[in-house]
């Protein structure tokens, strides 16, 4: 059965174009899997302790060596990780924070490299998942921008993602998403860029499905 693993990452709930577009593209899945499963998390609201040792210990130690907190550290792991397992599809909502992404969906990537479950010998062992990213960022990026390449979540992702097979990554991007709420950028009048840049995300979403559903 197609099974589609939603998460979102964005710190707001009202207002979030992350998430937005995340619901979106689950709501395209939906249509276009209408015997699938969808596994929701919400990391902002339910944020997963950042790695520490007994989660790392965890990872590598056998089961009978295992403190109980690394045990405990563990199970929540295999949580994670079984969401990620049973899935061939997700959908991340990824707001841009300080440049990067939010530490909460850090500390989810931390928790998917686990030696045996998704990494083995040669190899990451996650090759038949397909992972979007619905991005939103309050600035402008795009080439010849000033902040061209400030935006390191894509290129940190593709890298990190390779590590556990995932190759199949796409980036669904709206941004100016403070042109109309922070007053420094209000004075730009890039309002119908930002509208631009949301309707375009959306369009691109319903482009992908449509292709699919024509192969
Ligand atoms: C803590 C914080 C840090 C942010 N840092 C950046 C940044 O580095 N660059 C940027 O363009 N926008 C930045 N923003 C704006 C967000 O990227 C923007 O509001 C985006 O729409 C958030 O995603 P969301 O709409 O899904 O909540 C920041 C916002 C917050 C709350």
């Amino acid at each position: 059965m197609a099974h589609l693993l939603h998460l979102d990452s964005s710190m707001r709930t009202e207002g979030s174009r992350s998430r937005k577009l995340s619901a979106h593209f689950a709501n395209a899945w939906r249509a276009a899997h209408p015997d699938g499963a969808v596994t929701y998390r919400d990391l902002a609201a339910r944020p997963l302790p950042h790695l520490d040792q007994d989660a790392f210990l965890g990872n590598v130690l056998a089961p009978s060596d295992r403190t109980p907190a690394q045990q405990a550290a563990r199970d929540l792991t295999e949580e994670v990780v079984n969401e990620l397992l049973a899935a061939d599809e997700v959908v991340i909502g990824l707001p841009l924070y300080n440049f990067s992404a939010p530490t909460t969906f850090k500390a989810w990537t931390d928790r998917i490299v686990v030696p045996g479950l998704t990494t083995g010998e040669s190899g990451g062992l996650l090759g038949h998942v397909r992972m979007t990213f619905t991005t939103a960022r309050g600035g402008g990026y795009g080439p010849g921008t000033p902040r061209e390449g400030w935006d390191h979540r894509e290129p940190w992702l593709r890298h990190a993602l390779s590590a556990v097979g995932i190759t199949d990554v796409r980036f669904i991007d709206t941004e100016l998403t403070l042109a109309r709420e922070s007053p420094a950028m209000a004075a730009l009048d890039l309002g119908a860029l930002e509208d631009k840049s949301l309707a375009d995300a959306h369009a691109a979403i319903d482009a992908l499905f449509a292709e699919r559903a024509a192969a």
